[in-house]
């Protein structure tokens, strides 16, 4: 049986089989609502249901707390329909036309660029056209149907083959795998292109990207394709680390102020004295912005920078919620695992 949903902002109306999650049947229908993880982990595709009802689904107590259930939250990347239901999204745009493929890749490059992080390149099949927007994200799809996402760091101009930065994970069964036994030539299965973390193309308004960590791979993917297109909008790039080291990429991103002009890099350190900034990457930008209200903000990293920066951004510096664009780190669900 198909429940009818009704999507607010923007009075769209479309149909949900009965276990399509809301997220998916948008999807399919075309719209693009905010969302990341599609796990029930990272809270971006909160929404709130304004008539009829939901079944919750799986999903992190930290996404979605039982208070926010009450008062009519739920996650649209794990809520169903019960029957007819209207809902309201943070913002809905239309989707466009590049495809989610599920494709073979090869590994083709292994390079370390710190000793817990791993450049992996990806080699695309030749009779395949991939497309995918700067900042989204792929699934690695591993053999027992458990999934790993990780970040595009290239831009898509460049789309015969797809660059990742893996962080290690103490215990990670995946990352693990990269750092310990992947080979050159290893083939792997993903799934993508994914998610709303990507440049706004048709915005005028001046950007200030925010990396913590890996959260750099998308970034770079957001600054590489910016430069392709010769972006005159101001870019403000601070990247977050805990070391020196944590910077793996730091001569390429001071680079990037010479060939974008309208481009500042802020690298902020936390755990170690230097003669840069230090503390904690989104304080960095709450010092240099007293008002957020006409900028537009991607963040990427760990989810408490991703939970910080949104609520400071938006409660102590007016950015509006359509301008705040995030991918938070989250693990797969233990039941995806
Ligand atoms: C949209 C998206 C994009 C991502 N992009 C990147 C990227 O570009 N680069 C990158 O390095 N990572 C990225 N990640 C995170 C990455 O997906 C995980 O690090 C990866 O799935 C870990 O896989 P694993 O098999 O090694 O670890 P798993 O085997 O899944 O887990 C390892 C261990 O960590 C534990 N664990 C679970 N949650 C946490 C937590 N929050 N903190 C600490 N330990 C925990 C688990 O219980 C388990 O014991 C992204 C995540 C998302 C959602
Ligand atoms: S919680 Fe739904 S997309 Fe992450």
């Amino acid at each position: 049986m198909s429940h009818r949903i009704s999507l607010q902002p923007g009075n769209h109306s479309f149909e949900a089989d009965d276990d399509q999650t809301v997220l998916e049947a948008a999807l399919a229908a075309g719209l693009l609502l905010p969302h990341g993880c599609r796990d029930g982990a990272c809270g971006a595709c909160k929404g709130r249901v304004l008539e009829g009802e939901v079944e919750h689904g799986e999903h992190s107590p930290g996404a979605l707390s039982e208070a926010e259930r009450a008062e009519g939250l739920a996650l649209f990347c794990c809520a169903k329909p019960l029957g007819d239901v209207m809902v309201q999204a943070r913002s809905v745009t239309r989707a466009g036309d590049i495809q989610v493929k599920k494709l073979p890749c090869r590994v083709q490059k292994l390079e370390r660029l710190a000793e817990d992080v791993m450049r992996i390149e990806l080699k695309l099949p030749a009779s395949e056209n991939f497309a995918f927007r700067a900042g989204q994200y792929i699934d690695i799809l591993l053999a027992d149907g458990q999934r790993r996402s990780f970040s595009i760091a290239n831009a898509p101009h460049d789309a015969r083959h797809l660059e990742l930065h893996v962080r290690r994970i103490d215990g990670g069964r995946f990352t693990g795998h990269v750092f310990e036994t992947m080979m050159e030539k290893e083939i792997l299965r993903f799934e993508g292109p994914l998610g709303s973390f990507f440049l706004r193309e048709d915005s005028a308004r001046p950007i200030v990207l925010v990396a913590g960590g890996t959260g750099f791979a998308p970034i770079k993917g957001i600054v590489e394709h910016a430069i392709r297109l010769g972006l005159q909008r101001p870019i403000t790039l601070y990247w977050g680390a805990r070391r020196r080291d944590g910077l793996y990429l730091d001569a390429l991103a001071r680079a990037w102020e010479e060939v974008l002009p309208g481009l500042r890099y802020v690298p902020v350190l936390s755990d170690e004295a230097w003669a840069g900034r230090g503390g904690l990457v989104h304080q960095a930008v709450l010092e240099d912005f007293a008002d957020l209200s006409a900028h537009e903000v991607y963040v990427c990293g760990a989810p408490a920078m991703v939970d910080a920066a949104r609520a400071s951004f938006h409660s102590e510096r007016g950015l509006p919620e359509d301008a705040f664009f995030a991918d938070a780190f989250t693990f797969a669900q233990p039941s995806a695992r």
